[in-house]
């Protein structure tokens, strides 16, 4: 049986107290479950060592949202990786479609991202998808490939043990259009064959990737359902304590009936 995860993408959103407030609602909301789903929450910058006190005391991860390519430096306003090792986080989403898409980050760039963070022990969170006009025109699969490739498989394979993917479809981000259960399943699939090839069976299988993209308490158990769909990147719906317990809780159930 593989347990999921479940991880909130804040994005930027919240002032320090309503953080604080958000996170406090979280960790008692999950006080006393005894969850086989692993939950990462992904605050921004600020206030990832108040989650991680928090998080000391209760059941959850603390993964930021970004982290610089570059160890330290002459880089203003960047955030290096092991700061945020020794401001508590385990985990660090690189390559959201935000991040790609407003920022101009490339393949390359996330590469750097992917190997600053393993060196400083962060487990990265990396996240793939196409644009609406890729499905479209059906070249859905080789951009997510590319994006694999061209990030990730420079690794080795104890390195790529501690990577876990999320799918994001871009057109599904932020728009209420979540991918179907059968579109996410399809695509998940897939990258799980791409990563088969590279690394092999038992790897492939180990493989966590969520789905992301308006994933929410009334879909999150059709999608979580799926064989190959292992959690989910959850962005609007995180900021809402009910429906990300709910979220949580289809989780667990979908564990519980795989
Ligand atoms: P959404 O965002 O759930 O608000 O669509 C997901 C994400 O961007 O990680």
């Amino acid at each position: 049986m593989k347990n999921k995860i479940v991880a909130g993408n804040w994005k930027m959103n919240n002032t320090f107290s309503e953080a604080e407030d958000l996170l406090l609602a979280i960790a008692e909301g999950i006080d006393g479950m005894i969850l086989e789903t692993e939950i990462i929450i992904c605050p921004p910058f600020l206030y990832l060592e108040m989650a991680a006190d928090i998080a000391e005391e209760s059941n959850f991860y603390v993964g930021a949202q970004n982290v610089s390519t570059e160890e330290k430096g002459a880089y203003t306003g960047e955030i290096s990786a092991s700061m945020l090792k020794t401001s508590g986080v385990d985990f660090c989403i690189i390559g959201h479609s935000e991040r790609r898409t407003l920022f101009g980050e490339t393949n390359t760039d996330l590469r750097k991202k992917i190997d600053v963070s393993l060196a400083n022990d962060i487990i990265p969170v990396f996240c793939v998808g196409e644009h609406l006009a890729d499905r479209e025109t059906e070249k859905h699969f080789e951009v997510v490939k590319n994006q694999l490739e061209e990030s990730l498989f420079h690794l080795d394979t104890n390195q790529f043990e501690q990577i876990i993917i999320a799918y994001e479809p871009v057109w599904a981000i932020g728009t209420g259009i979540t991918a179907t259960p059968q579109q996410a399943q399809e695509m998940h699939a897939f990258i799980r064959s791409v990563i088969e090839q590279k690394y092999g069976t038992e790897h492939a299988y180990n493989t966590y990737i969520l789905y992301g993209g308006s994933c929410n308490a009334q879909n999150a158990l059709d999608l979580f359902m799926c064989k190959d769909v292992d959690g989910g990147l959850i962005g609007g719906a995180s900021l809402n304590v009910n429906d990300f317990i709910e979220i949580i809780n289809a989780a667990e159930t979908s564990t519980k009936n795989n």
